[in-house]
């Protein structure tokens, strides 16, 4: 089993999510998707009828809502109060506006707060923990003993991205995911709150020419090194 805290980072579409997920199983250790948080106070935002660049009342929205995360890989719950959001933050609305809210620093003191605080309870009862966003290894918890940056071509990520839409029912071409990928990733790596970038220390992997389980088996090896 995992001791402490896998760390994945990457932009959209590298499969961090479905990586984080079956890495966490198989090393019998929590999951925390940290985009997820980030997409209910976005979702919040909208409901509100809050324009996601007015950073004030975006930081207002933040501290009024009540977010709960589950941390089962299995079984993964986010929900806003008791209201099962996890479909409705995967949304067009929420993607589009998810950039522009999680830039506010506010909001990502808020939830980096939650974070780590949710990270300590986790490992404490069950002794790691993966966790999976843009900012893990660079600020939430810089001193993980197994940081992983993925990465994958902007082409494939657009092919994945495009895939998931369609099987959850989502209109989706392969055009309109790469221009949504693309310009996520640009603005997330440009703002100036916590910018996606890779920890000097992370493990940069490629899962461009990888299936899912070459990329876990690569995983759990780094793992059971480090951990
Ligand atoms: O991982 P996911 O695509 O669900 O993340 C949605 C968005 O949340 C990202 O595009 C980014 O703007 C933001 N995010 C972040 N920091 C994290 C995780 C996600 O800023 N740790």
């Amino acid at each position: 089993a995992l001791r402490g805290v896998v760390a994945l980072d990457g932009p959209s579409g590298t499969g961090k999510t479905t990586v984080a997920r079956k890495l966490a199983a198989k090393l019998s250790a929590g999951y925390l998707d940290t985009g997820a948080m980030y997409r209910v106070v976005t979702l919040a935002v909208l409901r509100a009828g809050v324009d996601p660049a007015d950073a004030e009342r975006v930081a207002e929205v933040a501290r009024s809502i009540e977010l709960n995360i589950g941390t089962s890989p299995e079984r993964p719950s986010v929900a806003l109060g008791d209201e099962d959001v996890a479909a409705e933050i995967r949304g067009p609305e929420v993607t589009l506006a998810v950039s522009p809210v999680s830039a506010v620093p506010a909001v990502r003191e808020l939830l980096v707060a939650e974070q780590r605080r949710i990270i300590a309870e986790v490992v404490d009862a069950q002794g790691g923990i993966v966790v999976e966003g843009r900012d893990i290894g660079t600020v939430v918890t810089p001193d993980s003993p197994l940081k992983v940056f993925l990465t994958a071509s902007s082409d494939v990520r657009a092919k994945r991205r495009s895939a998931q839409d369609s099987a959850a029912g989502r209109e989706s071409t392969v055009d309109d995911a790469k221009a949504s990928v693309e310009r996520r990733d640009k603005l997330d790596s440009t703002r100036t709150a916590s910018p996606l970038r890779k920890a000097e220390d992370a493990v940069p992997v490629d899962t461009s020419e990888l299936n899912i389980d070459q990329v876990i088996v690569a995983l759990a090896e780094l793992a059971s090194q480090r951990g």
